[in-house]
């Protein structure tokens, strides 16, 4: 087999602010003919994540630091093309955190192996993939049951859309805030929310106060910033908060103080537990036969933007900051 001309994604500089297209570059490489005990996998779908604006920073954190001048990484479902493992054959469908490049080699352990039959295979990036599993692991972390009136922030996106409706099969009543009209639509009429609103249009604790004045048991945070403080303001006594993100300040050069009212975590008797996803790997087949069956029963909806071509991708990730994704945002590379 000869060799296989491959574009990437790079990264070229570290972001300050809002990332912009001069911090990546295109590469192109060749790559040689797989080896014993690897495989030749070409990408199908890759995905765009705001997670992956951390790395981009030279920090510690739960992950290690994109390096300058290498590939960035990041979730893919692609298809085997050639191996020389016994464990994947040409043709099947495969995840992996080889996104950012059209091409890669790999050994068979950093492959999992999902099935054809659910398409478009996308789907393993969104709602039957990490983002889905995020936001099942949050409604799992604080257990989440039937009755909870939970408020989920991001609503629209890839994680918040799959929780909210995740929580309405809990026979849960869901409140879900978003950044445009066309959002809560979306959140009303496609996925099942009670209530849905535009952030944008008034204070946040102002629409939460009028949409639920009775208050809510379940905070799922996706944004931070001004909506955690509402949250915090309207959760009742013995509410959870899942901290599952915080986009508000991934581009804030200075992190901002945070809420002011703190202390309603004191006298309500809160509880708010941090989430990563990948603390749950281990439970990944509990959640894809779960989430899987709801997908095949047609109960659970898997909405995404898809955007064309690896040239695409840069914007795409820098489109996640400025909200131009309904459900998750994908690169469909083939
Ligand atoms: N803890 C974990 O293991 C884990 C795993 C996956 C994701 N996450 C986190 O979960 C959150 C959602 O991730 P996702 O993949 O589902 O992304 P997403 O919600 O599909 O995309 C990002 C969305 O965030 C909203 N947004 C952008 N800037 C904002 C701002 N300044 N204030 C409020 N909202 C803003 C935009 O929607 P609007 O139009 O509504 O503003 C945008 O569409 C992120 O914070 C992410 O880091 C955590």
């Amino acid at each position: 087999m000869s060799k296989v001309a491959s574009r990437e994604i790079r990264l070229a500089s570290r972001p300050k602010g809002i990332p912009t297209a001069a911090n990546f570059s295109l590469a192109q490489v060749e790559l040689e003919p797989p080896q014993d005990q690897q495989v030749l996998v070409r990408n199908l779908f890759m995905s765009v994540d705001p997670y992956m604006r951390g790395r981009m920073n030279d920090g510690k954190s739960y992950v290690p630091p994109f390096a300058l001048g290498e590939p960035l990484e990041g979730g893919a479902v692609g298809e085997v093309i050639n191996s020389r493992a016994n464990e994947f054959k040409p043709g099947d469908a495969v995840t992996s955190n080889f996104g950012w490049r059209e091409f890669f080699i790999a050994s068979p352990k950093d492959l999992h192996l999902v099935s054809r039959e659910i398409q478009p295979l996308s789907v393993y990036l969104g709602a039957l993939g990490m983002t889905g599993m995020t936001a099942w692991a949050g409604l799992n972390l604080v257990e989440v049951k039937g009755g909870d009136v939970i408020f989920i922030s991001g609503a629209a996106g890839a994680v918040g859309n799959v929780a909210g409706q995740l929580a309405k099969l809990r026979g849960c009543r869901v409140i879900g805030s978003a950044g445009s009209m066309e959002k809560v639509e979306f959140l009303r009429e496609e996925c099942g929310f009670d209530i849905a609103f535009d952030y944008k249009t008034g204070p946040i604790l102002e629409q939460l106060n009028l949409e639920v004045p009775d208050g809510i048991d379940v905070y799922f945070d996706n944004v931070g910033g001004e909506t955690l403080e509402a949250a915090l303001s309207v959760l009742k006594v013995h509410g959870r908060i899942i901290a599952c993100g915080g986009i508000s300040g991934y581009n804030e050069e200075k992190p901002r103080p945070g809420p002011s009212n703190l202390f309603n975590i004191t006298t309500k008797r809160l509880t708010m537990k941090g989430l990563i996803v990948r603390d749950w790997l281990d439970r990944q087949g509990e959640f894809e036969k779960e989430a899987g069956g709801y997908f095949r029963a047609g109960k659970l909806k898997n909405k995404e933007t898809v955007v064309a071509g690896i040239v695409q991708a840069v914007d795409a990730f820098i489109g996640l900051f400025a909200g131009k994704n309904i459900g998750k945002m994908v690169v469909k590379l083939v």
